[in-house]
This record gives C-alpha cells, sequence and structure tokens, in this order.
C-alpha cells in the first residue's frame, strides 16, 4: 500500500503527528521535497521532537525512513538531527537511507534567501530563511550541488568554488559580505562521512518495495497553499507540494499511491506574507494562539490566524485527489461560544471560485460564513467520535460533507494517542 499525507492548507496542520501514527505499521517513510523550512512535530508521553529533515516515522520501530531525491539537505540541520537520533539509541545506519539526487542547501543560499528578503523591504514574502528558494532555483538551471558530488570530495571542492564565486558577485551587489569556501569545508566533509554509507539507489529500493506490496508512507511537508505551481505566487515555497510532487520528488509514480490523506487543522494558521481571507485579528485569535501553541516549529515566529477557509481546502482536495481527511486541532477550538467556516468567497457582490483568485483577488474578497455553535467541553482525552460532543460532530461532519472526502481521523490532542478514528 502507498500512502500520502500532505497539508491541505498553509503548512503547520498536524501532518507530523499523523505520520508518526501511521508509521507504527509502514515498512518505508519518506520526504520527499522541501528542506528544513518544514517543522514537522511529533509528541509521545509530554515529549516534544520536531523534526526538520529526517522523516517523522523514525520514533516508530518498523519503517525504514528515506531522504528522497526531492528534498534539499542543510548539512548543519541534517547533522545536528542525526546527532539527536543516534544519541536516542537509533541505529541510523540501518534505519535511514538517503537519495543522492538530493541537493545541499549552500551557504550562499542562505545568504542569497535573507538578502533578497531584505531587498524586498516591507514587500518581504517572509520566507523561513533556510535558503530555499536559491537552493531549488539553482537546482532547475542547473547549478545545483547535489550529495552525488558531496561523495566525490574534489568534485565537491572544485563545483563549490565555482558557485560560490558567482554567488559571491551577487551577495557584493545587495552588499553581503561575501562568503569564504575554506570556512564550511569541514562541515561538508563531515557530511559527506557521515551520510556515504546511507546513500543509495532510493528509486530500485522503491520499485522492489512496490513489486513486494510494502508499506510506502509518503510525508509530504508544508501545505498545498503553499505550492510553487498551484499555491498563491509569490506567497509561496519553492517545491510542488502537491501529489504530484511524490513523482518528482521520489520517483514513485503518483499513479501507485492508494490514499492520499489531507490534513486538516479545525482552523487556519500561516506563517509568513500574502493574504489570509479569514484571518482573525481580534481576542479569539490571541486565544487560538496561545491555546493552540500557534508559534512556527521551525522560526518560532507567532503564527497568524483564522477561520477554516473551506474553499482553499476544497481546491487542494481536488488538485490532489484527496480521499482521506484526518482533522487535528479541533480541541482548540473548544469553549468557544461561536465557530465560524468560511464556505465561499465573494468579490464585488459576486461568488468567485478559489482558483480563480491569486493573491490580488484574495486580499480584496469577503469570505461568506456559515456559523456553528460550539461546545464547553474539554475533549482532549476522548477516545470514540460519538463521545466528542454533539455540536463538535456536527463540525465535523459538515467538513466532510463540503469537501466531500469521508473523514477518517479526528485529532484531539498532540499527543500521539490522542486521535479518534472514525
Ligand atoms: P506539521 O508541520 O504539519 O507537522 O505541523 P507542526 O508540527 O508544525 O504544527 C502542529 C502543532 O500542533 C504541533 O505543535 C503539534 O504537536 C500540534 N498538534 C498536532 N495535532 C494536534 C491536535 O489535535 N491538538 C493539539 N492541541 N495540538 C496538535
Ligand atoms: P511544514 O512542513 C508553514 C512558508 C514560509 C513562507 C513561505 C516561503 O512545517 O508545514 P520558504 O522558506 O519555504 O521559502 O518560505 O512558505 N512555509 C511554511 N509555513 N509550515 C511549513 O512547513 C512551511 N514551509 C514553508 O513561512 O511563508
Ligand atoms: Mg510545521
Amino acid at each position: 500500500m502507498i500512502q500520502l499525507v500532505i497539508g491541505s492548507q498553509w503548512g503547520d496542520e498536524g501532518k507530523g503527528k499523523i505520520v508518526d501514527i501511521m508509521a507504527a505499521k509502514a515498512d518505508l517513510v519518506v520526504r520527499f521535497h522541501g528542506g528544513n523550512n518544514a517543522g514537522h512535530t511529533v509528541v509521545i508521553n509530554g515529549q516534544k521532537f520536531p523534526f526538520h529533515l529526517i522523516p517523522s516515522g523514525i520514533l516508530q520501530k518498523k519503517p525504514t525512513v528515506v531522504i528522497a531525491d526531492g528534498t534539499v539537505i542543510d548539512p548543519d540541520v541534517l547533522l545536528e538531527e542525526m546527532d539527536i537520533f543516534e544519541k536516542m539509541g537509533i541505529n541510523l545506519k540501518k534505519k535511514l537511507l538517503i537519495s543522492p539526487r538530493c541537493h545541499l542547501i549552500m551557504p550562499y543560499h542562505k545568504e542569497l534567501d535573507q538578502a533578497y528578503e531584505n531587498a524586498r523591504g516591507k514587500n518581504k514574502l517572509g520566507t523561513t530563511k533556510r535558503g530555499i528558494g536559491p537552493v531549488y532555483a539553482d537546482k532547475v538551471s542547473y547549478n545545483g550541488i547535489r550529495i552525488y558530488e558531496l561523495l566525490d570530495w574534489p568534485l565537491f571542492v572544485e563545483k563549490f568554488k565555482f558557485q560560490a564565486e558567482i554567488k559571491n558577485k551577487i551577495l557584493v551587489a545587495f552588499g553581503v559580505i561575501p562568503i569564504k569556501v575554506e570556512t564550511y569545508l569541514s562541515i561538508f566533509k563531515k557530511l559527506a562521512e557521515r551520510v556515504r554509507p546511507m546513500v543509495r539507489d532510493t528509486f530500485a529500493i522503491f520499485q522492489k518495495a512496490i513489486k513486494q506490496k510494502k508499506y510506502i508512507l509518503l510525508e509530504g511537508a508544508h501545505g498545498v497553499m503553499l505550492d510553487n505551481s498551484f499555491g498563491l505566487y509569490p506567497y509561496v515555497t519553492a517545491s510542488n507540494v502537491i501529489e504530484g510532487g511524490v513523482n518528482i520528488g521520489s520517483g514513485v509514480p503518483s499513479k501507485r499511491i492508494d490514499e492520499v490523506w489531507g490534513i486538516v487543522k479545525a482552523y487556519t494558521s500561516r506563517v509568513g506574507g500574502g493574504p489570509l481571507p479569514t484571518e482573525l485579528f481580534d481576542k479569539i485569535a490571541e486565544d487560538i494562539r496561545e491555546r493552540g501553541y500557534e508559534y512556527g516549529t521551525t522560526t518560532g515566529r507567532p503564527r497568524r490566524v483564522g477561520w477554516l477557509d473551506l474553499p482553499a481546502v476544497k481546491f487542494a482536495c481536488l488538485l490532489s485527489s484527496i480521499n482521506r481527511i484526518a482533522i487535528t486541532k479541533i480541541d482548540i477550538l473548544s469553549g468557544l461560544s461561536q465557530i465560524k467556516v468560511c464556505v465561499d468567497y465573494k468579490l464585488d457582490g459576486k461568488k468567485i471560485e478559489f482558483s480563480q483568485c491569486g493573491y490580488l483577488e484574495l486580499e480584496k474578497l469577503t469570505p461568506i460564513y456559515k456559523t456553528f455553535s460550539g461546545w464547553k467541553k474539554d475533549i482532549s482525552k476522548i477516545k470514540s467520535f460519538k463521545k466528542l460532543p454533539i455540536n463538535c460532530q456536527k463540525y465535523v461532519r459538515f467538513i466532510e460533507k463540503y469537501l466531500d472526502v469521508k473523514v477518517k481521523i479526528v485529532s484531539v490532542s498532540p499527543e500521539r494517542k490522542a486521535s479518534i478514528f472514525v
């Protein structure tokens, strides 16, 4: 079986938590795009594990985890994560595989990301400044350096020097101090030695797993609204978040995917700039932010929050053939007397579809809301759907009907155990 987990909104929907649960039975858990702009959290008995590159399935005994082709790797971040899990006693040489096709985030990518943001001034996009845009730009313009080159040290050094010379000219034009290649060679050398035993032909591994009907779990990062093509460009990330990104980023044919799980946070959150039609600025927003601990897993930035935006989520479902939904963080809505859900958009008095909107339309349109009565009870320990307050059940059922996709999991706390299977 092949399962894909993707974020249906602006990221941070709780993908890490859902992947961790599903990973218990998986043979392979795979990151296939993005880099350490992602921050996926797993919570086990109160202990928090943030993941940026290594797939969230690593805490489960069974699976081998794979950093596949489309993922971009920052050496410092991967080495640090490897240290964390090795210290916990996890044998990464047995548990982690890495594709040689993964591109490396070089020091100049991070500098360029920062320099572009500074140059944009008040129009900055709010990137995570992890070098994601520049590394993918180098990938598509044939200027990237991959794990493949890293394993051939003289070739790597030659390529690094050549690219750094060009990038330094741009950095100087931005008024930024150029980078010195020598400063970074030791960290890349260390990375090369650490990853060498883990680098494999992941294509062949996936093909064999498919043939043997193994269980492959694909861990998407970010959210569909951040997809480079279909998100609200330029307020997007650099990779393809949608279902098609699987084929591009892992070589696993999209046609082979059996289940596409859309993770839907019971409200909206977003880090970074760009329009957010249902954004709240009042006391309710503060409440949701504090109770939901809506602060970036990667950057610590406070997340913007708003009501659930169903036209956007519906678009994500159609775009990525989502056929299973997991609703997360519904417990955070407990205690609100009323809960609103956006069901339509209007612009200049006329209905407008999400697919017709770019960021200019999204900035101006009026969300049309349906209002639900809330529930008071703490639901974080509830184990069955029928025991949820009736208003909470109604909220879930409405989402299901609107999206025309079955809700299979309702998550009621960050804890691994706190998931209701519907
Ligand atoms: P991801 O990027 O999609 O993996 O999501 P993040 O980990 O960045 O953000 C989701 C946050 O919500 C994390 O702190 C999770 O521990 C937490 N979380 C996940 N599911 C639930 C839930 O059902 N209820 C609550 N209260 N927190 C949750
Ligand atoms: P996970 O996987 C939330 C956002 C950034 C910014 C935009 C571009 O944890 O859900 P980038 O650094 O990628 O060039 O920034 O994309 N962004 C995310 N927001 N969760 C994420 O990942 C994100 N990955 C990127 O905040 O607005
Ligand atoms: Mg996150």
